[in-house]
Formats: structure tokens, C-alpha cells, sequence
């Protein structure tokens, strides 16, 4: 959660940066060219904005996206940097380039002849759109790796495939998407500034402005629908499944995350183009700061919902057919079953040590070492004890036997098993297991 609150933010932010990047300098050639010097003077304004949300909040929401994947998904981060190490040079010098010309951008308004500032606005533009053009690669690659890198990952080669990996079978259709959410973000945040506007002193322009901003969602509207259809397209069926699998259990009350992600990011989405339409570009005079606020905010929930349907899309892994969401490689499963999870796994925490400490905050970890490292190493990565999707809540009801039936079907899920769909297999050696076992009981309130 951690993960997701902070890169949702940061996801609308770094789109921000390169629609309102293209918002800036459009807007300008069209005052310019159509003579309005009160436009130019508001979108110094907004430009202003626009340099302090992503070179201060855009940067450190992406730092912080770091440092969360690292803590809660070493292997995972891992692998992406060992991928990725040119794909990542490259963003990085390209992020300092782009940081100079916002900042460039800004500084010289009124400073520099129009034109020259203007081709500034350009060339900052090119040069965000080309952070999406790298990020999306690596973005895109953990949900369809692509059948070339699979044939090769984890034999020391996968450096030979990297354009391969890079444009990967979703890589297009997301790219398309995303640059639609660009586009839509510049209006949205352009509507937060501008509504700050006199709707009484500065009537007129406040209507070109409000106006002129909220045409900015039109693409989304017309194309997102066939982007959208275009990307679903490219995931695996395996994949996709998932999504059905939400709507045909939706009656039962599981596994339905999908579905009701889906539905929010649809329901989202309606609303901010009804009331941009009905609140903005019908009344833009009146068009006020709290409701701009509102628009953002449902734009927040419909990317947090829509980052949320794609992260569940790739589940039980991190990449996909290759990289269990555990950190654990597909290809480790047997070895893991024969030789056990602490022998084999590079993250088993320290064998069988409990320190004062440990024991007092987590008694069930002084009694159930095994189990709780088990527990911690294998499932922690989606499960908490008591807090989001909490063992003791899930297991609920339940005694020995029935929890060790259901571990039974994690360590060898049968064909159909939805818990395949959305878990990685139990690995380890029966003990081990059994001590897991024992130590979920204990999690059980009122168990028996
Ligand atoms: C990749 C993420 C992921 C991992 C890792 C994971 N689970 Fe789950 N688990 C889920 C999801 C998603 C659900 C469905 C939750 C819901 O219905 O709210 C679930 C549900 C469950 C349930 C409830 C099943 C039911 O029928 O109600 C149990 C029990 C469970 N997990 C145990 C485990 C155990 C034990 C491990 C470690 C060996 C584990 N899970 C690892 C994602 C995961």
C-alpha cells in the first residue's frame, strides 16, 4: 500500500510533466499568434506551478518509488536494474535535461525573444515525452516479458534480447494509453490553475483559458476506449483470465479486485468528463478552486484504480511467467521443494535466532520461528497478520486441518485452483509447511 499510495502520485504527477510540457508551449504559440498578452502572463503562472509539482513532488515521489520497491521487492528490483542498466542511464541523464529546461522555461519569460522561448517550451516537451518513451519499456516488460527473453532470462544472456524485452508486446498500446493520460492531465491541472482566476475582473479570459483546458480531454475521451481495447488485447490470455475470474465470482465475494477496480477506474473517468463538461466548459466563469480539487481527486482514484487493475493483472508474479511476486523465480520451485525454502532461498532471514525484542512485539514468532519465516519469506509480499488482507481475518473459522488443506493446495495447486491465479506455489519441504501450518493457526483468533 505504501508502494502504491506513493507511485499513484507520482504517476500523475510524471504524466503531468510531459501533457503539461506540451500544454505550455502550445498555449503559448497560440497567444502569440492570436496576439492575447494576458495568456502569456497566466501561463507564467502556470508554469510556475508546473516547475514546483514535478521538480520537487514529481522527483521525490519517483526517489521514493525506489526505496519502497527496493525494501518491499529486492529480487524483483533487482532484476529490473540488471535488465535495464543502459535503459536506466539513459532516463537518468535524460531526467536532468529535462529538470534544466523547465527550469529554463521558466526563468526566461519575458527575458528572451518570444521565439527563442518558445522553442524552449518545444524542446522541454520532446524531452519528457522521451522519459514515457524509456520508462514504458521497463513499465510494460514485467507484465509481457515477451517469449524472446523468457527463452533466455536467467542464463546470463538476457542482455542480448534487451531491445526485444524493452518493446515488448504491450509496449505500443501502453504507450498510446499513457500519452492520452498525459494529454488529459495537462487539462486537469491547467483547470486547477486557471479556475483560481476572477470569474468577475477576468471574465473573458477566464472563459478562453477554463475553455481551452478542458478540449484538453477530448483525445481520452474519443480514443482511450480503443487504446484501452488494443492493450487488453496484448496481455496474455493466462493473464486476462484474471479479470473474468473477478466477474464470474463477483456474486460470491472473492477474487473480485479486478472487477471492482475496473468499475471504479469506468465510473472515475464518466464523472470527470461529465462535470469538466457541465462545470468548466458550460460555466467557466464560475468554475471554482474546490471543484478543480474534486476533478483531481477523482483523477487520482481513477489512476489508482487503473495502476491497480494492471498491477493485479500480472499476479501471482512481478514478471510475469518468470518472477513470482514473492521474489521467488519459477525456475527455483523443485529445488526449493528438495533441498527446502531456508536452504535454498538467498532471503531466508537469519536461521532460527529470536532476540528478546522480536519475542516481546511478536510472541507468535517466538513460538513459531520456522512457521513465521516461512510466513515472512513466502507471503508477506501480499499478506499481512492482522492489517491489509490479514491472516487472521482470511483464516477465520478455520482449524489445523482445514488451514493445512489449504496449504496443500498452494504447494501443489491443481489445475483450476483460483488460488494458482492469484498466489505463487507453497514452496518447501513437508516440515517446513507444517510449521507454517502451526504458525497460522496461532494467528487464528478464537481457533481451536
Ligand atoms: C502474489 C500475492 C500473494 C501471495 C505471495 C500470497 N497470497 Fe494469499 N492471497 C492473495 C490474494 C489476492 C488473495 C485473495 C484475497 C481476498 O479474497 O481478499 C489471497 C487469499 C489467501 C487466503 C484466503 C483464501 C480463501 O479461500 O479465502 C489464504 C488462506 C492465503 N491467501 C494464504 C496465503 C499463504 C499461506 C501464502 C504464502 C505461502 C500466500 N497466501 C501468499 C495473494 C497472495
Amino acid at each position: 500500500m505504501v508502494i502504491a499510495i506513493i507511485a499513484v502520485i507520482h504517476v500523475m504527477i510524471s504524466h503531468f510533466a510531459i501533457g503539461g510540457g506540451l500544454f505550455l508551449p502550445m498555449a503559448e504559440a497560440k497567444a502569440l499568434r492570436e496576439g492575447k498578452p494576458e495568456w502569456l502572463k497566466k501561463l507564467k503562472g502556470y508554469s510556475k506551478f508546473f516547475l514546483v509539482m514535478t521538480g520537487v513532488f514529481g522527483a521525490m515521489t519517483g526517489v521514493a518509488i525506489w526505496f519502497s520497491i527496493g525494501l518491499a521487492s529486492p529480487s524483483g528490483t533487482s532484476l529490473l536494474i540488471h535488465n535495464f542498466v543502459f535503459g536506466w542511464a539513459i532516463e537518468w541523464v535524460i531526467f536532468l535535461v529535462e529538470l534544466a529546461f523547465a527550469a529554463a522555461y521558466y526563468y526566461t519569460w519575458n527575458r528572451i525573444p518570444d521565439r527563442l522561448h518558445l522553442r524552449l517550451g518545444y524542446l522541454y516537451a520532446g524531452v519528457s515525452f522521451l522519459t514515457l518513451v524509456i520508462i514504458n519499456g521497463i513499465l510494460t516488460f514485467m507484465l509481457t516479458p515477451g517469449e524472446t527473453w523468457l527463452g533466455v532470462a536467467g542464463s546470463g544472456q538476457e542482455a542480448s534480447v534487451f531491445f526485444q524485452a524493452f518493446f515488448n508486446p504491450t509496449y505500443w498500446p501502453s504507450l498510446a494509453l499513457r500519452t492520452l493520460v498525459c494529454i488529459s492531465m495537462a487539462g486537469i491541472f491547467a483547470l486547477t490553475v486557471f479556475s483560481r482566476l476572477d470569474g468577475e475582473k477576468e471574465g473573458k479570459i477566464k472563459k478562453q483559458m477554463v475553455q481551452w483546458s478542458a478540449m484538453w480531454l477530448l483525445p481520452s475521451f474519443f480514443l482511450m476506449p480503443f487504446c484501452l481495447g488494443w492493450y487488453l488485447w496484448m496481455v496474455p490470455a493466462s493473464q486476462r483470465e484474471l479479470m473474468s475470474l473477478g466477474i464470474s465470482t463477483i456474486g460470491m465475494g472473492v477474487f473480485t479486485q479486478v472487477t471492482r477496480m475496473s468499475l471504479i477506474t469506468l465510473m472515475t473517468s464518466a464523472t470527470i468528463v461529465v462535470a469538466v463538461y457541465l462545470l468548466a466548459y458550460r460555466n467557466p466563469k464560475d468554475f471554482r478552486f474546490g471543484t478543480a480539487l474534486l476533478i483531481v481527486f477523482l483523477a487520482f482514484l481513477a489512476t489508482g484504480a487503473t495502476e491497480g487493475v494492471r498491477e493485479t493483472l500480472r499476479k501471482p508474479y512481478v514478471v510475469t511467467d518468470f518472477m513470482y511476486s514473492n521474489g521467488m523465480r519459477k525456475t527455483q520451485v523443485d529445488g526449493f521443494n528438495q533441498t527446502g525454502f531456508f536452504a535454498a532461498s538467498p532471503w531466508a532471514p537469519d536461521k532460527g535466532k529470536i532476540t528478546a525484542e522480536t519475542s516481546e512485539t511478536n510472541p507468535s514468532y517466538a513460538l513459531h520461528p520456522t512457521g513465521f519465516r516461512m510466513f515472512a519469506g513466502q507471503c508477506m509480499s501480499c499478506h499481512t497478520t492482522d492489517g491489509y488482507r490479514s491472516m487472521s481475518a482470511l483464516l477465520q473459522g478455520r482449524n489445523e486441518e482445514s488451514i493445512g488443506n489449504i496449504l496443500k493446495m498452494l504447494h501443489a495447486p491443481s489445475g483450476g485452483s483460483p488460488y494458482q491465479a492469484f498466489m505463487p506455489p507453497l514452496v518447501g519441504t513437508p516440515e517446513e509447511i507444517d510449521a507454517l501450518r502451526s504458525y497460522l493457526h496461532s494467528l487464528v483468533k478464537g481457533g481451536n
